[in-house]
């Protein structure tokens, strides 16, 4: 049985919210609420978050969400779900479609407003104008057909992590292109592993056939001039020459430089942390919360990292990929109001202002980006502030309910690259007859 099956299966057997590795935060346990006689005083009502577990993530989730329930005397439970998040939707899409009410706000990624709409409520009666304080773009990318399907909880962009001191030591300075980051991890693995430490790779990624890999990969694309698979016309636009040349690159990691190892083909963002954190890395791409990991006390790499832009690509762009989550409500939600004050209270300025400091987690609120304390903690939200703002989209709005298909076709064609399996050419070409079929001539 596929994970996806297994996790299917539980879903449906479990009502999801058996899943969860965590139970009530708040109290006694959904049983109690539930089976209380009529003269016996009412339980509190239980509100059903679930959050990922990515990093810090679910240890903040239950912070922040037990501040709320203290505050409003609700019970709240937490519920963890997959780290990856082609897994997640999948769990989401399996509970949501059984009309389940037993999760009322689900963590959802920037991508999938189109396509979880029709079972969330809409936002905008519980928010009193607070969206106007987030990045317009964000609230746009999550309001559908007049809808806000979401409120941003926290944003991501694709970061390059670098070891500063082993740079310093080998006389490199940090990259600015593909062709620069090729040759100085080279030279410092090399180095490094003459000089004893066999297990020094230098370049790890996400490169696991999964939504992980769309981002790495659509990245090198764009700073390729390559494009965004699909246009914002929805013309299908990934077979062209600079879209290959940037996945063949990366190919040549794994295949020919050796720079990355053929574990990345099944490595997501945990696996490449894990690689880089424990010492064994000079490069990794990866998302802002490493950061605060890999600061850690107990890491073996604090004080030894810097983060900076993607390196560009011929075309002498950066790009880094727009990521980020968002909290919904469910329209099967027996409490919609109660759970859009907790959703409110989550993506509210203290709650991302901690989430920051603690966890490395982007605020999507601007005017955190010039706070003291987080800028402290975490310099690069200053430094890198243009590229947080100006992160490229993956085709989501264009593509709507069909967006993951478009996404699994993506990322498998790519991977095929990456296993040396075929030419980015002759996978590419394959993958515009498959989106083209899909895409019903560009109306999607
Ligand atoms: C991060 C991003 C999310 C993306 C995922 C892919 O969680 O925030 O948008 O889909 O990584 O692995």
């Amino acid at each position: 049985m596929t994970k996806n099956a297994l996790y299917a299966l539980l879903a449906a057997t479990l009502g999801f919210a058996g899943c969860g590795k965590d139970k009530s935060e708040g109290g006694e346990g959904e049983s109690a609420a539930l089976t209380k006689a009529s003269n016996e005083p009412t339980a509190p009502v239980e509100i059903a978050i679930s959050c990922g577990a990515v990093g810090k993530e679910l240890q903040l989730c239950k912070t922040g969400a037990a501040a709320w329930g203290k505050k409003t005397g609700a019970k709240v439970k937490v519920v963890s779900t997959p780290n990856e998040a082609s897994e997640r939707l999948n769990l989401y899409q399996t509970n949501l479609a059984a009309k389940s009410s037993n999760i009322d706000v689900f963590q959802i990624d920037v991508i999938w407003p189109g396509i979880l709409a029709n079972h969330m409520i809409d936002l905008k009666p519980y928010t009193k104008g607070a969206e106007n304080d987030h990045f317009k773009a964000i609230i746009e990318n999550n309001t559908v057909k007049g809808k806000l399907v979401g409120m941003p909880w926290f944003t991501d962009a694709g970061v390059l992590y670098y070891r500063k001191d082993l740079l310093e030591k080998h006389g490199e300075k940090p990259p600015t292109t593909w062709d620069e980051l090729t040759t100085t991890a080279k030279k410092v693995m090399d180095a490094e592993r003459k000089a004893g430490n066999d297990k020094m790779w230098g370049f790890v990624w996400q490169g696991k056939a999964y939504e992980g890999l769309t981002c790495d990969a659509l990245e090198w694309v764009a700073s390729y001039g390559g494009g965004s698979i699909v246009d914002s016309s929805g013309k299908v636009t990934i077979n062209n020459p600079k879209a290959a040349a940037a996945i063949d690159m990366a190919a040549g990691w794994i295949n020919e430089v050796k720079i990355t190892p053929q574990d990345v083909l099944n490595g997501a963002e945990e696996e490449a942390r894990g690689v880089f954190q424990s010492g064994n890395a000079v490069f990794m791409r990866n998302w802002p919360y490493a950061w605060a990991l890999a600061q850690d006390a107990d890491s073996p790499v604090a004080g030894k990292v810097a983060v900076v832009a993607l390196p560009k690509g011929p075309s002498g762009r950066s790009a880094a990929v727009l990521g980020g989550w968002q909290l919904a409500v469910s329209k099967y939600s027996k409490h919609p109001e109660l759970a859009a004050d907790l959703v409110m209270f989550l993506t509210g300025a203290e709650e991302q202002k901690r989430r920051a400091i603690e966890g490395a987690y982007n605020p999507t609120i601007g005017s955190l980006y010039q706070d003291a304390d987080i800028l402290k903690a975490t310099p690069f939200f200053g430094s890198l502030y243009d590229t947080f703002l100006n992160a490229q989209p993956r085709p989501s709005t264009v593509t709507g309910t069909k967006y993951n298909r478009v996404s699994v076709e993506f990322f498998n064609a790519v991977h095929e690259v990456l296993s040396g399996k075929s030419k980015a050419a002759d996978s590419l070409a394959a993958l515009e007859s498959k989106l083209k079929a899909v895409s019903k001539g560009g109306r999607w």
